[in-house]
């Protein structure tokens, strides 16, 4: 494995790859790995020759600078994780690497109000900086296919409308969300947890795991009503929102018939740490950008 930090070194890297005939997977990460990252490695491996995986903790996509500050930064674990997991390349590069001076890389895109669902009406701009970031990544890197989690929904959804957008020669691939035996979804940010709220965090599973099995028994409206009162109820949570959405205009759904295709994303504080999660309620049995 090795580790290259400058764009023209990976850039020089890929096209010697690239002239013998492989096939490059590519796994955007802000590093502090763990298992949910290594699945997005594996689905990597087993579908392309090299797997490069990056590892950048994006400014522009965080709305406050203490978050920025506080996002742990973990390379040498990350390499070691990397590696064992088969990775080959990875792309460790600094801010003015990324976002050079010179070069424009805000993208200005109207994501048709992707962005402003959900994650947008508490993080606003958080996804115009995923979004440029992972356009500006893409660009550099060239991959065969992209690999990304559905753990956050809203985010390789906007990210497939972009590469739609710009006509991208990429492949998105979505890895189903790993989550700890408890039924918490892996996060970096859960390592911020205290014990307690750890413990009660299995909770928005459950919650997500009801909703499901309800999804025909009450009404969306119901079902969400449902899930806010009872994560609001957990000592020390605070539910930002819990939505039924179209999965693929993510706005709010007041009947599952209406559509296909339908996800519950939630965002929950519990204590100093906000975390994310969802449940697919209805998927269309041919869309192929799903690893499973
Ligand atoms: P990060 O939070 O490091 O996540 C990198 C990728 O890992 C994302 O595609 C995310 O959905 C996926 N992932 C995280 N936890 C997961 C889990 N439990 N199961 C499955 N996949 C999981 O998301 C970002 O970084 C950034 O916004 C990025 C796309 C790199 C742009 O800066």
């Amino acid at each position: 494995m090795k580790t290259i930090t400058t764009v023209a070194g990976l850039q020089s890297e890929i096209s010697k790859l690239k002239a013998k005939g492989k096939k490059v997977g590519f796994a955007p990460t802000m590093g502090a790995l763990h298992q949910g990252h290594m699945s997005l490695m594996q689905a990597s491996n087993d579908e392309n020759d090299i797997t490069v995986c990056s590892v950048f903790v994006n400014p522009t996509q965080f709305n406050e600078k203490t978050d920025l500050d506080k996002y742990p930064r973990t390379l040498a674990a990350d390499e070691k994780l990397l590696k064992k997991n088969g990775v080959d390349i990875v792309f460790a590069p600094t801010t003015e690497e990324v976002y050079p001076k010179k070069l424009k890389t805000e993208l200005n895109l109207d994501f048709k109000g992707l962005d402003k669902e959900m994650e947008g009406e508490f993080r606003p701009g958080h996804f115009a900086g995923v979004a440029q970031v992972v356009k500006r990544l893409l660009d550099i890197v060239t991959p065969d296919a992209i690999y990304m989690g559905q753990k956050d929904f809203q985010q390789f959804t906007l990210v497939k409308y972009m590469m739609d957008h710009f006509h991208l020669d990429t492949k998105m691939r979505v890895i189903p969300i790993v989550r700890e035996s408890s039924g918490l979804a892996m996060s970096s940010r859960n390592v911020r947890l205290t014990p307690e709220n750890r413990a009660n965090a299995q909770e928005i599973h459950r919650v997500l795991k009801y909703v499901k099995r309800n999804k025909y028994k009450r009404s969306p409206d119901e079902l969400e009503s449902y899930a806010m009162e009872r994560l609001a109820s957990i000592k020390n949570f605070r539910p930002e929102y819990f939505t039924i959405a179209d999965a693929r205009t993510l706005r709010q759904t007041d009947d599952l018939q209406d559509s296909d295709y339908v996800v519950a994303c939630t965002a929950v504080w519990a204590g100093e740490v906000r975390l994310i999660d969802n449940m697919i309620l209805k998927k269309p049995r041919n869309l192929k950008i799903f690893v499973r």
